[in-house]
């Protein structure tokens, strides 16, 4: 079944130049992009999109990080996307990501891990709809 998920390449990744290297992994794993958009986070939109983590004690310095320089958002449609995406990204931590996964190759520490990828159907819709009127995402 086609889905779509929420993509970010954070700051640490474009600082690195490496999004035409992540591009390149969505486009090989037939996550196929429908919406791309490069941009600089407030840190206010920053807290907004990370709203349900507002409680945890890396809040702060998540959203100060995020919000440090460009990222690039995406959505990708494919196959079983929000989960296909997850297992090419690897664990949050990249020092437990698996060999090969976008966050060992690319990532640094748990914090500046490179991607980030919705969790779930309803996480999609909204981290999507955050970014991303409904008319700037193309059939795929
Ligand atoms: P992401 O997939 O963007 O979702 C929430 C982010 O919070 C996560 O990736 C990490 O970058 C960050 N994060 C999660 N756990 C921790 C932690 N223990 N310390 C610092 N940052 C964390």
């Amino acid at each position: 079944m086609s889905e779509r998920t929420l993509a970010i390449i954070k700051p640490d990744a474009v600082k690195k130049q490496v999004i035409g290297d992540i591009i390149k992994r969505y486009e090989a794993a037939n996550l196929h992009p429908v919406a791309i958009r490069m941009m600089q986070l407030t840190k206010t939109a920053a807290e907004g999109f990370y709203a349900v983590h507002k409680q945890r004690p890396f809040f702060n310095s998540l959203t100060a990080f995020m919000s440090s320089g460009p990222v690039v958002v995406l959505a990708l449609a494919g196959d079983n996307a929000i989960k296909r995406h997850r297992e090419l990204m690897g664990a949050t931590d990249p020092a437990k990501a698996e060999p090969g996964t976008l966050r060992a190759v690319h990532g640094t520490n748990i914090e500046f891990n490179a991607v980030h990828g919705s969790d779930s159907a309803d996480t999609a819709r909204f981290e999507i709809g955050y970014f991303f009127p409904e008319m700037d995402l193309v059939a795929r």
